[in-house]
């Protein structure tokens, strides 16, 4: 059988799930930085924890490395419990916020590191080395220092160094953050193409949502050391599970419906008629919601205008809505205008509490 270059990297697993918490509570003294949270990490998948700064994702990602303890709980890697199994021997690569490259070493000694401690001899490791600088797109730049490359590129070489010693489960830590914003965007899509290609099974710590959606085949979403929601980005996207989650993807609009239940619907699906020319919409399919609303505010920015609007929701509560409407003029709408909003049937999400 022929390998290719991606099959080497691709390690086998005996299970669908690469690595599991069960029961995990981390704490400080009497802070609780992670609370009892259960988490399946798919094989070969990229599963992303999204959260806010300080709601445990790193947290749990030092537990899951073997950095720290957990203070109750088990971590199963590959389905063997691991949870008192130290860092070296979990078999993981990780890359942090800061790439942490050795200066006095060349970018090919630098990826060929973790090869070296695992005493894989010279010509393999010197072909492994140039495969995984050929997947980061760097096999040019192997025999400088690192202080000689950009910070895209030290990223790069963290990356490639990870990789190489074809790790169980590779954790990344923020890795885009120190990045400009041009370049951060690029680096989405060429970890999430190295993540394919290779097969490998990725824990993404990130506390932006355009990067978890764009990046993940599955979404951890956490809030104060617990998780809300996992899902498919378009799960989490479409069906936030709560107020939490639903506000941490950008849904503003926040409802009670005449039987009580919680709704939200973004502000990009709620449609804004002139109070005058609606009574029966037709846009307005059964079970859409009809509201009277006033302008309150009108904020024109080229491609769209964002409404602010006061409007009375169906359980006679006075809520603030936001309206993102495109392809009207600037003045189109101006405050004090009396509009009805409709959130179409099938636009609107039904909401847990808490
Ligand atoms: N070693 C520690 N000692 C005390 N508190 C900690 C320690 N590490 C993290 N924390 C606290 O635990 C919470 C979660 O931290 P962390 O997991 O780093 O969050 P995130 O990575 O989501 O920003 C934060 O409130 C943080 O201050
Ligand atoms: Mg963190």
């Amino acid at each position: 059988m022929t390998t290719t270059p991606a099959d080497s990297f691709t390690p086998e697993f005996t299970s669908a799930a690469v690595a599991e918490f069960r029961s995990v509570t981390q704490r400080f003294g009497d802070f609780t930085a992670v609370e009892g949270i259960d988490l399946t990490i798919g094989a070969g998948k990229l599963t992303t924890l999204l959260g806010p700064s300080g709601c445990g994702k790193t947290s749990s990602l030092r537990m899951l490395a073997g950095y720290a303890r957990p203070s109750e709980g088990q971590i199963f890697i590959d389905g063997k419990d691991a949870t008192r199994v130290p860092p070296e021997k979990r078999g993981l690569g990780m890359v942090f916020q800061s790439y942490a490259l050795f200066p006095h070493m060349t970018v090919a000694e630098n990826v060929g590191y973790g090869l070296k401690l695992r005493n894989v001899g010279r010509t393999e490791r010197r072909a492994q080395v140039a495969q995984a600088l050929e997947m980061v797109g760097l096999r040019h730049l192997a025999d400088r220092k690192p202080r000689s490359l950009s910070g895209g590129q030290q990223q790069r070489v963290a990356l490639a160094r990870a990789i190489t010693i074809r790790p169980t489960l590779l954790l990344l830590d923020e890795p885009l953050s120190n990045l400009d914003a041009r370049l951060r965007v690029q680096m989405r899509s060429e970890i999430r193409r190295i993540q394919s290609e290779t097969g490998l099974s990725v824990v993404l710590v990130t506390h932006d949502q355009d990067e978890a959606l764009e990046m993940s085949d599955d979404i951890v979403v956490m809030n104060s050391g617990r998780i809300m929601q996992q899902g498919s980005p378009a799960e989490v996207f479409n069906a936030p599970a709560n107020r939490f989650v639903a506000e941490f993807l950008g849904y503003e609009n926040f409802l009670t419906s005449a039987e009580g239940r919680s709704l939200t619907v973004r502000p990009e699906h709620l449609m804004v008629a002139s109070a005058n020319t609606v009574t029966t919409a037709p846009e307005a399919p059964a079970r859409s919601l009809i509201l009277q609303g006033r302008v309150t505010h009108v904020a024109y920015r080229g491609v769209d205008t964002i409404l602010t609007l006061a409007a009375t929701d169906p359980s006679n509560e006075q809520v603030t809505m936001l309206a993102e409407i495109r392809g009207k003029e600037p003045g189109h709408h101006t405050p004090g205008d009396d509009v009805v909003l409709i959130a179409p049937a099938h636009r609107l999400v039904s909401l847990q509490s808490g």
